[in-house]
């Protein structure tokens, strides 16, 4: 079986990873770190999300931090946006690439966003064309799809569904998002499968949380799948405030090193990397989650 070449990883840690952050973290830290992550090679980085800071206040800075980054020339800087409000700040902001976020199930649908799956598509249904017409592109991350923490079990069918409808709003990519962390590589194909059948491999993107260790595991039955795009988190930080134990999200140390030992390109500096997570754990005081960047830094000092 061959693997990619070469694969896109996405940095969403300081979106999905300080999302989560009961402290609040300064802009300029904010800014810093995403500095560290483009010089380490990253090329695309969620830098904020768009979202009500009435639900998520720890990305209220979002204009800020647009405004205080130094864009790297082609390096991507995508944000998450659930709606039209998020949608004009976030063109105001000198976005380029819009997020748009649904769920596989009714229940975090409404958790998240409160709304329903249908009220959702309607809602990024304005947002996309918006951003469309406005020469932004458009990500559709699909929450909850191989489990749910309120429905338990998510057929391979119901991602499907929403994956279909967000390519009739003209997404480019579309992520399968395991948000809580309970996928075993089985499932994690299954899924896939299921969506290939209708949006090529090539268009596909894995987003896994790493709450019971399967993260790795999932990402390299992934890549036996054909899929060249994965979310991660620098220093495996984050989880979703609406995702009730769900733990951070895979470490990109952690992909790094598998990556780097199947020979395949990122484009990505390990050290650079690691520095950039010891960096945003040092001011959230708290040790890294990746093995990688924990085991490295053992062996560095002996
Ligand atoms: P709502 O309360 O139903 O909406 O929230 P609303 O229209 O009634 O607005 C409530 C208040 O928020 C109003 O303010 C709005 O103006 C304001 P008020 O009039 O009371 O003063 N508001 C906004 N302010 C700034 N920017 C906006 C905005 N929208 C409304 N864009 C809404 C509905 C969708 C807005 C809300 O539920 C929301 O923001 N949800 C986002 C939750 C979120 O960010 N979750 C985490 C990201 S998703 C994730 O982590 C999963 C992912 O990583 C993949 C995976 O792992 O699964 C992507
Ligand atoms: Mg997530």
């Amino acid at each position: 079986m061959s693997l990619p070449k070469k694969v896109k990883l996405v940095e969403v840690g300081p979106r999905d990873g300080l999302q989560n952050e009961a402290k609040p973290v300064p802009t300029e830290v904010k800014i810093e770190l995403i500095h560290r992550l483009q010089d380490a090679g990253l090329p695309v980085i969620q830098a904020t999300s768009f979202v009500s800071p009435k639900w998520v206040p720890q990305m209220a800075d979002n204009a800020q931090v647009m405004a205080g980054i130094k864009r790297k020339p082609g390096v991507q800087y995508p944000v998450l946006v659930p709606n039209r409000k998020g949608l004009d700040a976030a063109m105001a902001a000198g976005c380029t690439e819009a997020v748009i976020f649904g769920a596989a199930t009714e229940a975090f649908s409404k958790k998240n966003t409160n709304c329903t799956i249908a009220e959702g598509i309607a809602r990024f249904s304005e947002v996309a064309a918006v951003a469309l017409a406005n020469g932004l592109k458009v990500r559709g991350d699909m929450s909850v799809c191989l489990g749910c923490p309120y429905e338990g079990e998510v057929d391979p069918q119901a991602v499907v569904r929403l994956a279909r409808e967000f390519e009739q709003l003209g997404c480019y990519e579309f992520t399968i998002a395991d948000t809580i962390g309970t996928a075993t590589p089985g499932k994690t194909r299954a899924a896939i499968e299921a969506v290939a059948k209708y949006i090529s491999v090539d268009r596909l993107a894995i987003h896994v949380h790493d709450t019971y260790g399967q993260a790795i595991g999932n990402i390299y039955a992934a890549l036996e799948c054909g899929i060249s795009t994965f979310d991660s988190s620098v220093a495996g930080l984050g989880g979703c405030p609406y995702a009730k134990g769900a733990t951070g999200n895979v470490a990109t140390e952690d992909v790094l090193y598998l990556l780097d030992g199947l020979g395949i390109e990122t484009g990505v500096d390990m050290q650079k990397l690691i520095a950039a997570g010891d960096y945003i754990c040092g001011v959230l005081g708290r040790p890294t989650f990746s093995r990688a960047a924990k085991a490295i830094a053992a062996k560095m000092a002996a």
